[in-house]
């Protein structure tokens, strides 16, 4: 019989990817999700990719009850992974108590749940930027974590200690945190990918919305920092790679193969790249010309961060595989398919 798994947050862009690797891998998947930042259709688009139809509840993750009856309607889920969370940075400083709540309490309430319905193991969607600007680099998993820059950063911190403190405290659970770098690209259909709604605050959305005409010119934000060519430094790391990068972990822990109860791993390529980088790699790999220019810095960016992600690949056999330039083509064949789609 597969082996039943809830995806918080599975019609979300990473998400999504996660789902179809479940599926692919043999999991059977019910996703939960409030739609407050993603489509009802990608359901669609995840039974078309994968061949199978994931189940799917509108719930929020907020909604102990709401969520009590999901795990009661589908008995005998396994592991949870918890994409739900809010995620722009900007935003988390002008409404932080929007974001203390949603992303603090959907995971107590995950927390609470899994003993009661007997759920092994949960997977939490951590970031890199818990360790702030590093003072080596690449970063290990030992590296300090620094005092957060944003509200959003807060809840990532918080969260792991709260994961922490719970299975410190005897809770029958297992977890495994994920750190992330810079995710982007899209799946290799063009059927699934980031959809921002509004103006992007992130890096690549910006650039592809811009190649297609959408906005007029991406912003480099500071050619001044102690870099190279003076952009800031990122290691972007490749969806699919990260989807996959989840699949292996809830076999972890669901075959006990976990060293701790909790395990902390960095998910990158161990590749830093810049800003300006990135854009010349762009225009190289699609043959598209990108309109830029150079802006001034953006408050609280780190300079430069990539991972040391070599305990992942020794401890998970997982390996980031996708070149930066199938990357950047998967994020344009993206864009492309949204105006196709008339989407966008
Ligand atoms: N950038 C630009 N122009 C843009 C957008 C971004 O030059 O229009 C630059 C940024 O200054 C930065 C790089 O592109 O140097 C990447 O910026 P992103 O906003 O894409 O990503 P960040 O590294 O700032 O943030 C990401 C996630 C956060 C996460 C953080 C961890 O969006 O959720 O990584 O460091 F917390």
């Amino acid at each position: 019989m597969k082996k039943r798994i809830l995806v918080t947050g599975g019609t979300g862009y990473i998400g999504s990817h996660t789902v179809v690797e479940l599926q692919n891998s043999g999991y059977e998947v019910v996703i939960v999700d409030n739609l407050s930042n993603s489509r009802a259709d990608v359901v669609d688009s995840i039974e078309q990719i994968s061949g199978v139809r994931p189940a799917f509840e509108k719930v929020d993750c907020l909604d102990y009850e709401g969520l009590n009856n999901v795990f009661t309607k589908y008995p005998g889920i396994q592991g949870i992974i918890h994409f739900a969370a809010s995620k722009a940075v900007g935003e988390s400083v002008q409404k932080p108590l929007l974001y203390y709540r949603n992303n603090l309490v959907s995971l107590i309430n995950l927390l609470e749940l899994m003993p009661k319905h007997g759920i092994k193991g949960i997977i939490f969607s951590s970031s890199c930027t818990v360790y702030g600007q590093p003072d080596v680099l690449p970063v290990t998993e030992a590296a300090p974590i620094k005092k957060a820059e944003s509200p959003y950063g807060n809840t990532k911190q918080i969260n792991e200690e709260i994961i922490r403190d719970t299975i410190t405290s005897g809770s029958p659970i297992h977890a495994v945190m994920l750190r992330y770098f810079n995710p982007i690209g899209a799946h290799p259909t063009a059927l699934i990918g980031e959809l921002p709604l509004g103006v992007p605050q992130n890096l690549i959305p910006y650039l592809t919305q811009t190649a297609m005409g959408i906005r007029e010119k991406l912003s480099v934000f500071g050619d001044d920092y102690d870099t190279p060519d003076g952009s800031c430094i990122r290691d972007y790391i490749y969806v699919v790679d990260l989807a996959k990068a989840h699949v292996i972990a809830m076999n972890r822990i669901l075959e006990d193969k976990q060293k701790d109860k909790v395990e902390v791993f960095n998910i990158g390529t161990g590749r830093g790249l810049s800003v300006l980088e990135l854009i010349h790699k762009f225009e190289e790999s699609t043959g598209v010309k990108l309109n830029y220019q150079i802006a001034p810095r953006r408050a609280g960016d780190i300079v430069k961060v990539w991972a040391d992600p070599s305990y992942a690949n020794s401890e998970l056999g997982w390996k980031a595989e996708t070149s930066i330039e199938d990357t950047l083509r998967s994020a344009w064949n993206w864009q492309v398919h949204l105006r196709e789609k008339g989407i966008m």
